[in-house]
């Protein structure tokens, strides 16, 4: 028995873990077994390749960005997403392969068949299911401004924003199946609702 693989995906501010204890919450309900994670940073090297990445005062080119994610995955996938659903136990995680297409393919600008090479070369496993957590960046980056201090990616002019929003909804369309959309520019229990209505059909499946 294989556990499922669900992931959460969005621009900055979009209420990506705030839902993440809704989505706890329902799968505590069916009695399924599960661990949340998080992108980037999950794996053991995690701790140190987030500061590299989020730090301001790091100065990487794009290509040496997308490498640094995407060895932050691989690391991630082999220590704990895949031995966990192969154990059965269902994977949460906050953020996956398609930020990578959103931010340095959309943000960044890199080509989209390269993040698709180095995606094969490292056999990643598809998620599942995809919630894609979806608003303009405006509204977004003044929630994620309240929140804390910002990142290297929050600091990023809006277009950079628009650019993320645009290419995850791309991918979106892309992959009906996988993704499901929830408008989170809505109040809060309204965007709760339309979670809850998400996981309780995939459940049903
Ligand atoms: P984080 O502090 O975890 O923020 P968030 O709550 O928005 O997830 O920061 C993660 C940042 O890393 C976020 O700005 C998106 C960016 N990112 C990429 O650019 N590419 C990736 O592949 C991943 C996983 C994240």
């Amino acid at each position: 028995m294989t556990g499922k693989f669900i992931t959460l995906e969005g621009i900055e501010g979009s209420g990506k873990s705030t839902s993440l204890s809704d989505i706890k919450k329902i799968l505590d309900k069916y009695s399924i077994s599960y661990i949340t994670t998080k992108e980037p940073g999950g794996g053991p090297l995690g701790t140190e390749l987030r500061s590299l990445l989020l730090n301001k005062n790091s100065n990487i080119t794009s290509e040496v960005e997308l490498l640094l994610m995407m060895a932050d995955r691989k690391d991630h996938v082999d220590n704990l997403i895949l031995p966990n659903l192969e154990s059965g136990v269902w994977v949460l995680s906050d953020r996956y392969l398609d930020s990578t297409y959103a931010y340095q393919g959309g943000g960044r600008k890199i080509e989209t068949s390269t993040i698709d090479k180095l995606a094969n070369i490292l056999n990643l496993p598809k998620p599942d299911l995809t919630i894609l957590y979806d608003l303009p960046p405006d509204v977004a980056l003044q929630r994620a401004a309240q929140r804390s201090a910002l990142d290297r990616f929050e600091s990023e002019p809006v277009d950079f924003h628009t650019r993320i929003r645009n290419a995850y909804l791309e991918r979106a369309k892309r992959e009906k199946e996988r993704f499901k959309i929830v408008n989170s520019s809505a109040d809060f229990d309204r965007v709760k609702e339309q979670v809850l209505k998400i996981i309780t059909k995939f459940l049903d499946e």
